[in-house]
């Protein structure tokens, strides 16, 4: 029977920090539906968001951060982000991780909308999350257990507690791993949408197998839309960093008039929401929008992941032109945590993206996400290292006290079909009328009847569909609640932030679904 002291589910930054700050104490094993590079930390460009310079200080960040965040963001998350992120940024370094430095060997400072300063850590130009990614894989091999291509169906709950997973590897057969702790790190949930600069893969499993398990679920509504994904042919194909605005690259329709200007004072580097909004709105107008990049002195050196990808859809960087639009981007909701990774159920644990300390609030900053994984993920590493047993607990599949035992009757719909319904009723802008809608073509499938199916009998896909169906379900049934527009939550029959919401995040439990 494998056995580890603690199974992290999950690959990226905030994954594989846990792992890297446990290694020397507990036996980790890492779980992954994909393989150990498919994440959306690999794909991030921005970089990390710290206060380096003498100019700056925390609380700059903190405000920048509640700014952005409309204030619904958890004070005390914030603070530890950063207070402790600087301290971590050094650590990295000082283990031998190299963030980009100029000719003289000072750190490269990037800006990126709603920061008031250039506070953003890269490497290799823009190809931050991988080399943080590569770099720790690396600090890894034969230390902590990879499993690859074993997707988790279930949370193996005894007595209350997490006691470890349930997956099925790719040929079918199922297996059950037990641990002291159980930590889920699977990111968000952006390719339940149309448009997403997220990893294919990055569907909101982790967040379903909570629900499903009992945890409590926070802030589903308020989704982040990157303002600048590619747009090639009707699809979205690729990240455009923010930071490339922050170089001075300026957001233009076809006949060169300037987007931003008199929307917001910070113009093109106003927060993603606001600029999100705007791209949206020129195109519902027949607008196409350019990222005019002309400005920008050896783009491709800067920029190479960028100009690669432009130039593997055939476009030329030289024109200055790039055709953009808005994508699913970041959850700032998730699985409820404390700021040490604590669930509401005992021996489960999450971090990253698909935990919700709080602390973005309504609307993340940018490049505020690799640091949430470094800082987060650094903490709950120690809250584990003294707090978890080893693990002596042998048991088999048959002892867990989940049941789900009931066959699937309905048919589920594509991927498609539910990415298509989330970008046209849950996306940038929505209505209660669009909301009433997406709800429906939902709950046809029976949530409780999914909450309860026998998946074992499923195959990955199925699963994947069934979680995305919860997940696009828990969204939907959390943004008709919120009856007001918050950050990346934006309703135009309710378009003002209203006092009355200040504070309040609606949680989510599965018990709703069946008192
Ligand atoms: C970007 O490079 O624009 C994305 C970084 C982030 O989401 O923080």
């Amino acid at each position: 029977m494998p056995n580890a002291d603690v199974i992290i589910v999950g690959s990226g930054i905030a994954a594989l920090i846990t792992a890297y700050y446990l290694h020397e104490d507990k036996n980790v094993m890492i779980f992954t539906k994909s393989k150990k590079e498919q994440s959306n930390s690999w794909l991030a460009q921005g970089g990390v968001a710290a206060v380096v310079s003498k100019e700056d200080d925390w609380h700059s960040h903190y405000e920048d951060t509640v700014v952005a965040g409309c204030h619904h963001n958890d004070q005390r998350a914030v603070e530890i982000l950063v207070q402790e992120g600087p301290k971590q940024i050094q650590e990295l370094i000082n283990k031998g991780f190299r963030f980009d430095t100029d000719e003289r060997g000072h750190l490269q400072l990037g800006k990126e909308g709603a920061h008031q300063f250039r506070r953003i850590l890269h490497a290799g130009g823009d190809a931050t999350g991988r080399k943080l990614v590569s770099f720790l894989l690396k600090q890894l091999v034969d230390k902590v257990t990879v499993v690859e291509e074993e997707m988790v169906l279930e949370l193996l709950i005894k007595n209350g507690r997490c006691v470890g997973i349930k997956t099925k590897k790719k040929s079918g057969e199922a297996a059950c791993y037990y641990a002291s702790a159980t930590v889920i790190a699977t990111g968000g949930c952006g390719s339940i949408y149309a448009f997403s600069s997220n990893a294919s893969t990055v569907t909101g499993d982790g967040i379903a197998l909570a629900y499903r398990a009992g945890a409590e679920i926070v802030d589903m509504e308020f989704i982040q839309f990157h303002p600048t994904m590619l747009y090639i042919n009707g699809k979205a194909v690729g990240l455009i960093s923010e930071a490339v605005r922050g170089e001075g690259a300026i957001l233009v329709t076809e006949d060169g008039r300037k987007v931003m200007e008199s929307i917001h004072p910070q113009k093109d580097l106003a927060p993603r929401d606001v600029v999100a909004r705007t791209i949206h709105d020129e195109v519902l107008q027949g607008n196409n929008v350019y990222l005019d990049i002309s400005m920008i002195a050896n783009f491709s050196h800067r920029f190479p992941t960028i100009s690669q990808l432009c130039r593997s859809y055939g476009i030329d960087i030289e024109s200055g032109k790039l055709p953009v639009v808005p994508g699913a981007h970041f959850l700032m909701g998730g699985i409820k945590t404390d700021v040490n990774g604590r669930t509401s159920v005992a021996g489960l644990y999450a971090v990253g993206e698909a935990a919700c300390t709080g602390v973005h609030g309504a609307n993340r900053l940018a490049s505020n996400s690799l640091l949430e994984g470094i800082v987060f993920g650094k903490r709950l590493a120690e809250i584990l290292r003294n707090g978890v047993q080893e693990n002596h607990f042998v048991e088999t599949c048959k002892y867990t006290e989940n049941h789900f035992m009931k066959k699937l009757t309905k048919t589920l719909p594509s991927k498609q079909q539910i990415q298509t319904r989330m970008m046209q009723y849950v996306g940038i802008v929505r209505n209660e009328s669009g909301l009433e809608c997406a709800k429906q073509w939902f709950e046809q499938f029976s949530i409780p009847d999914l909450l309860s199916v026998d998946l074992n009998e499923l195959t990955i896909e199925e699963i994947t569909i069934i979680n995305m169906i919860i997940i696009g379900w828990m969204i939907t049934t959390s943004a008709l609640k919120r009856t007001e527009s918050r950050g990346g939550h934006y309703r135009t029959d309710y378009p003002s932030m209203d006092k009355n919401w200040k504070g309040t995040r609606i949680v989510r439990t599965k018990e709703e679904l069946f008192v």
